[in-house]
């Protein structure tokens, strides 16, 4: 299974004070040195961490794979195909949220989203869709023509107990066993963490987690490098 490492909040901690420190594009260096196999990065509407500037940086620097969460907005559009990252991951975008909050709902809007993902596709952009872990929405993925989908893990995240955990688990594997028989990648990410990864190592349908929070605040303690070493020592 492949780790790719969200730099989104390496960027929110520089902005916190409106400088130069510290920089998500060093911090994507250092990701990458440690064995990261892909960077992950935002840019949201209001652009509240990661920047244009970041993101012209990170397409000059990451040579492992760029994937670039966004809203499938023209304006997010135009810039994805100005930067080229190799896979764009759609996601929902609400202003006053703190995080992404659940999975881009496809099935109701499939010809906005069919269009985007020709565009993208049409600039050699491979396309991943954030979704919950719902047959419907899945089905819908396929038929709007994604390439991969990326599994919604934040209820199985925000768990209250291990029977809930457990029951939230279940779906994830339902929904990463659907996405494979349509012929789709699967990788799956939010809220996961250096415990919870542990039954993802099970999970041979998932090819990639995209890590971000749980990492970069391991990293505050033991540094970046370390970081991202003791997580993908527990993914192989
Ligand atoms: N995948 C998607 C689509 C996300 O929006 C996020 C959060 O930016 C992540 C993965 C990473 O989540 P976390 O920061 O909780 O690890």
């Amino acid at each position: 299974m492949r780790l790719t490492v969200n730099i989104d909040h390496v960027a929110t901690l520089r902005e916190a004070r409106g400088g130069m420190e510290p920089d998500p594009v060093a911090a994507a260096m250092q990701c990458e040195l440690a064995g990261a196999e892909g960077i992950v990065c935002h840019l949201r509407e209001d652009r509240r961490h990661i920047n244009d500037r970041d993101l012209r940086l990170l397409r000059e620097c990451v040579q492992t794979k760029l994937d670039l969460e966004m809203a499938p907005t023209d304006e997010i559009v135009r810039i994805a195909i100005e930067t080229l990252p190799e896979l764009a991951t759609l996601v929902p975008e609400r202003r006053e949220e703190l995080t992404t909050e659940g999975g881009l709902d496809v099935r109701g809007h499939k010809r906005t989203l069919r269009d985007v993902v020709t565009e993208l596709q049409k600039h050699d952009i491979e396309v991943s869709m954030f979704v919950d872990p719902v047959r419907e929405q899945i089905e819908a993925c396929k038929e709007v023509g994604a390439d991969k989908i990326e599994i919604h893990t934040g209820e199985y995240a925000n768990a209250r107990n291990e029977r809930e955990q457990f029951g939230f688990l279940e779906e994830i594997i339902a929904a990463a066993r659907l996405g494979k028989e349509l012929g789709m990648g699967v990788n799956a990410g939010h809220g996961l963490n250096y415990r919870n990864i542990i039954p993802f190592r099970d999970i041979e349908e998932v090819d990639e987690v995209s890590i971000g929070h749980a990492l970069i605040s391991r990293a505050v303690f033991v540094g970046l490098d370390r970081a991202v070493k003791e997580m993908l020592d527990l993914l192989r």
